[in-house]
């Protein structure tokens, strides 16, 4: 059976004595939990969310990377830094980054792929808008966008990539995808990726809902069938909340 992997995207929020606070906070609080946590904190926090966060079970990643190693990119930061503070996860192709950022396909696969290398677990981000919702391609933007991602990769690579299905509507609308729509996204990447893996590949993949995750919609959606836990954006930044959140309690 699949493990549940709760985890929080902070986006542009907090600064590192809020992060040590929040960590503080949080941890005596998802102590007993047998869901993994992950916190992807701003690069800024990234050492002093490392530092407070170690005994205890909250992993930490990054929001983004870049896919070279080192070289002229002003402002940017590689997998191999990344790792060299330990840390584990890391985000890729946020439709934030995808809309704001010019992220595209391309790069996304060449990120996850920098972040293999690198020996960083990838949280792949997939969604669809409401305009290919309702002009009813959400099967095959979602799936198009997991295949071109994942493209390259070795099966181990790929039980490895952490999948987030994330509705563009729904992130920060308050608008969630219904349990049975969200589910259907989520099984659909999941066939794609049989598809292409071989179905044993597929039943392991961790594959995350995120769109307006909050603690009075966590339950009914983590009750289904193929959804394997969230990637939250607002409510990651109360402590109470997420814990909520991380054991299921409304
Ligand atoms: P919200 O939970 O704020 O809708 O954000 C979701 C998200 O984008 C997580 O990556």
């Amino acid at each position: 059976m699949r493990k549940k992997i709760i985890a929080g995207n902070w986006k542009m929020n907090m600064l590192p004595n809020e992060a040590i606070q929040f960590i503080e906070e949080l941890a005596p609080l998802v102590k007993n939990t047998e869901n993994e946590v992950i916190l992807c904190v701003p690069y800024i926090d990234l050492f002093y969310a490392l530092l407070t966060a170690q005994n205890t079970n909250i992993k930490i990643g990054a929001q983004n990377m870049h896919f070279a190693e080192n070289g002229a990119y002003t402002g940017e930061v590689s997998g191999k830094m990344l790792k060299s503070i330990n840390v584990e996860y890391v985000i890729i192709g946020h439709s934030e980054r995808r809309q704001y950022f010019n992220e595209t396909d391309e790069t996304v696969n060449k990120k996850v792929k920098a972040a293999f290398e690198n020996g960083l677990k990838p949280i792949v981000c997939v969604g669809e808008t409401l305009e290919q919702r309702e002009s009813g391609k959400v099967e095959e933007i979602i799936t198009n966008q997991t295949k071109l991602a994942l493209d390259g990769l070795t099966n181990e690579q790929v039980e490895n990539t952490i999948i987030a299905y994330e509705p563009i509507w729904a992130i920060g609308t308050g608008k969630t995808a219904t349990k049975e729509d969200a589910n259907d996204a989520v099984k659909a990447i999941r066939k794609k990726i049989a598809e292409i893996y071989g179905q044993n590949v597929a039943d392991g993949v961790i594959i995350q809902y995120g769109g307006s995750v909050k603690s009075s919609n966590a339950k009914e959606l983590f009750s289904m069938s193929d959804i394997d836990g969230a990637l939250v954006g607002g409510a990651s930044l109360k402590a109470d909340e997420f814990s909520k959140i991380v054991g299921f309690e409304q």
